[in-house]
């Protein structure tokens, strides 16, 4: 199975497409803005017009897409991978979605034969790059077995699960504390500012302490550099915000801090952060604090 259909050419899907390129698979590319293909700098790949042309020619299409409407464009929509529809075909989607969608989507295809597996990972471009993505894949066990080379080469773990709900949950819930470490973070950066502290002071006791995490040191070094240009947007955070708290009202599990820092990512998006990285949410906790940037 080394050729692959792959949709979405976006921060993620370029960095694990150009993996798998150089991982030894071919691959039929679909991407709506079409010029970002064109940019990939590696050989091996064709480019389709439509997903449903990408569908038509391989067995297995991964997508790592914006958001839970463009999934569903993507499938359903004019030249759809749905408009080539067949038995067996396993269709993929690594993009962290809602769980209602990838529910509708697992039992769609379920009706045609063919199958939906949700693989959401967890990491960022740089571990799409080397491979080294943590991967929850859910759906059914036979399909999730044919697809283990794929995940092997774009992840260095891979947690299987018995329906694609229990994939997508879990990410939601690892994205829920992505959202809040960043904001803990921030909150104690400004206080020890306010305070004449530095921020390098923080991080070096961070570094020294019970409470450090890779994260706080990767992230609190680029927002001391000022450097916000986007690995993962604040859009997609707040997207991924919603559908967790969505998910807490289903499951009827309170998430109280996750509503309250919500606010801040919304403020973040007003102030213009929208296709920052997530780390700009520090900005909005300096100007509340009255500190400038
Ligand atoms: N960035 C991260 O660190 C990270 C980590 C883990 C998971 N994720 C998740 O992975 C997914 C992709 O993230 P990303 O950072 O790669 O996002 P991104 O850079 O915004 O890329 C989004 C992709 O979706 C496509 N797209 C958007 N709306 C579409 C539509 N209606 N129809 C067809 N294609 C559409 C875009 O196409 P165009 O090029 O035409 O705009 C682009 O290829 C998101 O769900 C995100 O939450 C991101």
């Amino acid at each position: 199975m080394k050729k692959l259909g792959f949709i979405g050419l976006g921060i993620m899907g370029e960095m694990m497409a150009k993996r798998l390129l150089n991982n030894g698979f071919e691959l039929v590319i679909y991407n709506r803005t079409k010029d970002k293909i064109s940019k990939l700098d590696v050989s091996g790949f064709t480019i389709a017009n439509s997903p449903s042309e990408v569908a038509k020619n391989c067995d297995v299409v991964i997508s790592m897409l914006a958001d839970s409407r463009a999934v569903e464009e993507v499938v359903f929509g004019t030249n759809g991978i749905f408009a080539s529809i067949r038995e067996g075909l396993i269709h993929i989607d690594m993009s962290t979605i809602s769980p209602a969608t990838t529910k509708k989507l697992y039992n769609e295809y379920k009706s045609h034969k063919s199958y939906f597996i949700h693989a959401p990972v967890l990491g960022s471009k740089t571990q799409a790059g080397d491979g080294t993505l943590l991967i929850f894949a859910g759906g059914d066990k036979e399909a999730i077995e044919k697809c283990e080379e794929i995940f092997k080469v774009l992840g260095k773990r891979l947690w299987i699960f018995d329906s694609v709900e229990k994939a997508t949950n879990l990410k939601l819930a690892m994205n829920s504390m992505i959202a809040t470490m960043i904001i803990a973070l921030s909150q104690a950066f400004v206080l020890a500012e306010k305070s004449g502290i530095s921020k390098e002071t923080v991080l070096e006791v961070l570094e020294n302490s019970a409470l450090n995490s890779a994260m706080y040191q990767s992230k609190g070094k680029t927002i001391i550099d000022g450097n916000f240009a986007p690995n993962f947007y604040v859009k997609h955070i707040l997207k991924d915000i919603n559908l967790a708290l969505e998910t807490g009202q289903d499951l009827k599990v309170p998430l109280p801090i996750l509503s309250a820092i919500r606010e801040l990512y919304v403020s973040a998006i007003s102030k213009g952060y929208e296709n920052e990285d997530y780390s700009a949410v520090y900005k909005v906790i300096v100007e509340f604090a009255g500190l400038k940037i």
